[in-house]
């Protein structure tokens, strides 16, 4: 492993100086999220050797585990879940940076063991106190958590020392506007801006990354990309999972709350943002926060034709029963809790005025995909497209975020032959067969460049708040409609015949994936 990796020219945006040696704190150490991606992914840097030498995890959570149970526990999660699959001499290093301090969010005196434990470790390892806090805690936790740490003198506003300290937040950053505001007034009381890396783990995928590269790294599209030549986009993202284990969560969420407010949003200001003038973190995040405060209101009166909610009944996939929402583990028989919604959303500024973007995301669809869909408007009716019995389809752009990851371009095109019959082929590319390199995971980008103090890809409080003023809308509006009942739609399908309406009312139809 190299202590100070030298970059790939072609990766913008790390800074100069790269990861920096470190120790990360995983708070909730012990939980799902570090066993599925923290420790792997960790795990794929290493193998990559792109984590810096003088580097240790240390786990803190309520279980009881020793040093040795955490890394049978990392191993398990990494052979379960890695990208690449468990190399037995580069695990054999890993493993040694791995320890465990068991303890109680609400106990000072475990945070001083923080402390303690982070000394001897740091000092065996030669490593100089630069620290990472990752909160892999729910959302309750978090206030408390900061000011422990801040307590035990873990963390502070950085004063530009040789040493950082960083925290990053897991999403849901609260539940609402307020909530949200709270969250981010804890952090700001105890952590400069720069200090504080709020994931959303969608702008670590390779995809999500390549829309600005598409736009700005090419001429063809930026004269194209604004309301003269763009009918609509669409913006799809299907699971195919249902809740799983995490009903407790979702259902005080919803799929607005956990799928729109942030890694739709994302998606959405980064497909319709101007162009930056840097790459820089705050630049970017300007830009993004434009879109975001563009975004019409959805009041009370536009519920009808703008947003659509729904819940998965009972049914099937691959010929296998699913039962549906209100039957799943920890919910409700009467819950009205949405695991579907479609919105029709409009962008009020110079270059987006008039075009809707149609979102979708549900649970419990067909299959799992998600996409960026620009539709460009229809060629006029003269020439190949003057029959209106058989019109031309428009040209369509579509980003592949997940799987199949790639790009296509749908365009019209003369079947060979005597007469001038049109039509439409697709140009494609696939990550998965241009590169012969795999993708890194999202979380494996994200927290390197925690590492280099990158926050480019993390959302800014601002932008959080900006999301959140606009679901809140939504939210109450909601609350205010004092509907109690939700349209169905079975599992194993695409969403309620509702959000077929919702787009068909504007002659237009969601894309078949
Ligand atoms: C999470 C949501 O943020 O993203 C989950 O809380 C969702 O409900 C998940 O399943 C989807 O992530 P990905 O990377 O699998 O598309």
């Amino acid at each position: 492993m190299l202590e100070t990796p030298s970059h790939d020219p072609l990766i913008v945006g790390l800074e100069e100086t790269g990861p920096q040696p470190c120790s990360l704190v995983i708070v909730g150490g012990g939980g799902d999220l570090a066993k599925r991606k923290l420790l792997p992914a960790l795990h794929n840097l290493a193998l990559d050797r792109v984590l810096p030498t003088k580097f240790a995890v240390l786990g803190f959570g309520r279980r009881e585990l020793s040093d040795e149970d955490y890394r049978a526990f990392a191993r398990e999660g990494i052979e379960t879940y890695s990208r690449q699959p468990l190399d037995r001499k580069e695990w054999a290093n890993y493993e040694r940076s791995l320890f465990f301090l068991q303890g109680a969010f609400d106990d000072a005196n475990a945070f001083a063991q923080i402390k303690k434990r982070l000394e001897e470790i740091e000092s065996e390892r030669g490593i100089p106190g630069n620290r990472i806090f990752y909160l892999s805690i729910p959302p309750r936790f978090i206030e408390l958590c900061v000011n422990q740490l801040h307590a035990a003198g873990l963390i502070n506003a950085d004063d530009n020392t040789k040493r950082f300290s960083r925290v990053i937040v897991e999403k849901p950053i609260g539940r609402d506007l307020g909530s949200a505001r709270q969250v981010n007034a804890t952090l700001s009381r105890v952590l400069e801006e720069r200090q504080t890396f709020r994931i959303d783990h969608y702008l670590g995928k390779e995809t999500v990354q390549n829309i600005l590269v598409m736009r700005f790294g090419n001429s063809i599209f930026e004269p194209l990309w604004n309301q003269k030549h763009i009918d609509h986009v669409q913006i799809t993202v299907a699971e195919q999972e249902g809740v799983g284990t995490r009903a407790d969560y979702y259902d005080r969420a919803g799929a607005l709350r956990d799928m729109v407010q942030n890694h739709i949003l994302q998606l959405l200001s980064l497909t319709a943002m101007e162009p930056p003038w840097a790459l820089t973190a705050d630049v970017v995040r300007d830009h993004k926060l434009e879109v975001l405060n563009c975004l019409r209101s959805i009041e009370i009166k536009d519920l009808k034709n703008h947003v659509v909610r729904a819940q998965y009944s009972a049914g099937k996939h691959d010929g296998v029963d699913i039962s549906g929402y209100r039957r799943e583990d920890n919910v409700g028989t009467d819950s009205i809790t949405e695991t579907y919604t479609a919105l029709k959303v409009f962008i009020d500024n110079w270059r987006w005025s008039g075009v809707p973007f149609y979102l979708r995301t549900g649970k419990r669809l067909p299959k799992r995909a998600s996409e960026i869909a620009v539709q460009f408007k229809a060629v006029p009716p003269i020439l190949f497209n003057c029959d209106p019995r058989q019109p031309i389809e428009p040209n369509v752009l579509t980003l592949r975020i997940q799987p199949d990851e790639g790009l296509s371009m749908h365009i019209s095109t003369k079947l060979p032959g005597p007469k001038v019959r049109i039509k439409p082929v697709t140009m494609d590319f696939r990550y998965g067969t241009t590169f012969d390199k795999q993708s890194p995971e999202a979380y494996e980008r994200l927290l390197l460049d925690v590492m280099a103090g990158d926050a480019t890809l993390f959302m800014r409080g601002d932008e959080v708040e900006a999301s959140w003023t606009w679901i809140t809308n939504i939210l109450e509006a909601w609350e205010k409609s004092g509907e109690r009942w939700l349209p169905e739609y079975a599992a194993g399908t695409w969403g309620p015949v509702e959000a077929d309406r919702l787009i068909e009312a504007d002659h237009r139809k969601w894309r078949i994936l």
